[in-house]
C-alpha cells in the first residue's frame, strides 16, 4: 500500500493528485478524518469538491473504501453521492463503506458550535462539522458506527446518544432546533442502507491477495496532527502516515511508498501558530493568485513563504519517500520568493526544530530565492523543461529535505501536472 498526504496544514492539492494517481491504482482508500475535509478535483473545465469521498470515484473501475478510522457524516455524504449524478457518476457501484466508521450525529455538530463559542477568542477555527465531539465519542466509547444502522434499535441507540448531547447542551447558552437536521439525517440513514458497507478490513485483505495495488488518501495535513500538531490548534484525528494503518487495518510492513504533497508556499485556515504566515500585501497576493478560499467553509486562508522547518518535520513524521510540489503556478510572477530555512527565539537561539511552546515568538530565518516569471506551460514537458529558477526552488528543497520532488502541479488541471519519470509506486 502506499500512502499520499498533506505535510502542511491541509489543503495542499491532495485530491488533485489522488484524482491523478487513481487509475494507477485498484483501490484508494480514506483513513481519518471527514467531512472537514475538502479536496478540489478539476477536469473537463469543471471543478468537484469532495468532502468524505476518496478522490477515486470518477475511476469507474476503481473501488473507493472508506475506512473504519473516518467519521462520516450520512446527511453530507448523501449529497455528495448526488452531486456525482451529475457527471454520470453511480457511486453505489463503486464505494465501500467501512461498518466500523464512526457516525456524526447532528447534535455532533451542535456540541462542536458550542465548544468553539464556549473557547471565545481561544476558538480553534473548527470547520464545525462535528469532527471533536465526534471523535470524542468513539474514544469515550459512546459512538454510534455505520454498522448500527442496519440494526433493528438504531433508533434507541441513536435516541441514548442524543440525549447524553442534550444534556451536555443545557450547560450552554445555545439556541437550536433540530428538526430539519434530524429529518436529513434519517432520510440519509435509509438512503444509505442499500450501499456496499462492509468490514472493509477483509475487503482490502481481498484485494490485497488478489496483487492488487492500494493507496491511501489522507485528509487535513500533518501539522494539523492530534500528536504532532501545535496542539490544541489541530484536528481531532492522527492525520499521519500511521494513521493509514489504524484507519483501515492495514499492517505497517505493508506500507511503501509515502507521498508527501507541499503547496511551493504555506497556507492555513483556522487559528493557531503559523510562523512564515505574510500579514501584510504580500500575503494578500498570494491569497489572490491562488485563490486561497476554504473548499469546505470558503473562509480566506492564510498565507505564508515555504516553511522547511516545518516540512522537514513532516517528512520525519511520516516517513516520505517522494514530494509532490505543488501551485508552482502561484508563484510564477514573483521576482523573489523567500523559504525559512531556520527559526530563531527570543534568546538568539536558532534552530530548524519545531518547538514545543508555540506561543513563543518565533522568527523565520530566510534564504532568498530568485523568482522564475517566465513559465511557458506549452514548453514544458519534462522537468528538464523548467525554468532554471524553479529548477533551482525545487533542488533547494530536495537538498534540505534529502527526498527528491517526484511531481510538479502547476494549475488547478488534471492536466496541468508534470510527472517525473523516475516517479516509483
Ligand atoms: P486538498 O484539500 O489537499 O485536496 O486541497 P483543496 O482542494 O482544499 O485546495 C487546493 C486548491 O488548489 C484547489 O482549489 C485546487 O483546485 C487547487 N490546485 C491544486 N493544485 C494546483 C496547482 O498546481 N495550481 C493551482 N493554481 N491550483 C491548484
Ligand atoms: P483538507 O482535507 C485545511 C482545520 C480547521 C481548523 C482545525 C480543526 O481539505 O486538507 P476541525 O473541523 O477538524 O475540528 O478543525 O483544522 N482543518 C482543515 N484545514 N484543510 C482541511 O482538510 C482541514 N480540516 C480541518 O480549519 O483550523
Ligand atoms: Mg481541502
Amino acid at each position: 500500500m502506499d500512502i499520499l498526504l498533506g505535510l502542511q496544514w491541509g489543503d495542499e492539492g491532495k485530491g488533485k493528485i489522488a484524482d491523478i494517481l487513481a487509475p494507477k491504482y485498484d483501490v484508494i482508500a480514506r483513513f481519518q478524518g471527514g467531512p472537514n475535509a475538502g479536496h478540489t478535483l478539476v477536469f473537463d473545465g469543471k471543478k468537484q469538491v469532495l468532502h468524505q469521498i476518496p478522490s477515486g470515484i470518477f475511476h469507474s473501475q476503481i473501488a473507493n473504501v472508506i475506512g473504519n478510522g473516518v467519521i462520516l457524516d450520512l446527511s453530507i455524504l448523501r449529497k455528495e453521492v448526488e452531486s456525482l449524478k451529475e457527471r454520470n457518476v453511480d457511486a453505489r457501484q463503486n464505494l465501500y463503506i467501512s461498518e466500523k466508521a464512526h457516525l456524526i450525529l447532528p447534535t455532533h455538530r451542535l456540541l462542536d458550535a458550542a465548544y468553539e463559542q464556549e473557547r471565545g477568542e481561544g476558538k480553534i477555527g473548527s470547520t464545525l462539522k462535528g469532527i471533536s465531539p465526534t471523535y470524542q465519542d468513539k474514544i469515550g466509547r459512546n459512538g454510534l458506527r455505520v454498522g448500527d444502522i442496519l440494526t433493528a434499535n438504531f433508533k434507541e441507540k441513536y435516541k441514548n446518544l442524543k440525549s447524553k448531547h442534550t444534556q451536555i447542551l443545557t450547560r450552554y447558552e445555545f439556541e437550536y432546533n433540530l428538526d430539519e437536521a434530524e429529518k436529513a439525517f434519517f432520510a440519509a440513514v435509509e438512503f444509505f442502507k442499500t450501499f456496499k458497507i462492509i468490514d472493509t478490513l477483509y475487503y482490502l485483505e481481498a484485494q490485497k491477495a488478489k496483487g492488487k495495488k492500494i493507496v491511501a488518501e489522507g485528509a487535513q495535513g500533518t501539522l494539523l496532527d492530534i500528536d504532532f500538531g501545535a496542539y490544541p490548534f489541530v484536528t481531532s484525528s492522527n492525520t499521519s502516515a500511521a494513521a493509514a494503518c489504524t484507519g483501515l487495518g492495514v499492517a505497517p510492513k505493508e506500507i511503501k511508498e509515502v507521498f508527501g504533497i507541499f503547496k511551493a508556499y504555506c497556507t492555513r485556515v483556522g487559528s493557531g501558530p503559523f510562523p512564515t504566515e505574510l500579514l501584510g500585501t504580500m500575503g494578500e497576493k498570494i491569497q489572490a493568485l491562488g485563490h486561497e478560499f476554504g473548499a469546505t467553509t470558503g473562509r480566506p486562508r492564510r498565507c505564508g513563504w515555504l516553511d522547511l522547518p516545518a516540512l522537514r518535520y513532516a517528512v520525519i513524521v511520516n516517513g516520505v519517500t517522494q514530494l509532490f510540489m505543488m501551485k508552482s503556478d502561484i508563484l510564477d510572477d514573483f521576482d523573489e520568493i523567500s523559504v525559512c530555512t531556520e527559526y530563531q527565539y527570543e534568546d538568539g537561539s536558532r534552530n530548524q526544530e519545531m518547538p514545543y511552546d508555540t506561543e513563543q515568538k518565533i522568527t523565520p530565518i530566510y534564504t532568498q530565492l530568485k523568482g522564475w516569471n517566465n513559465f511557458d506551460a506549452d514548453k514544458v514537458k519534462s522537468f528538464e523543461d523548467l525554468p532554471t529558477e524553479l529548477q533551482d526552488y525545487m533542488q533547494f528543497i530536495e537538498k534540505y529535505l534529502t527526498i527528491p520532488i517526484t511531481i510538479l502541479s502547476y494549475g488547478p488541471d488534471r492536466k496541468e501536472t508534470l510527472i517525473n519519470e523516475k516517479m516509483v509506486f
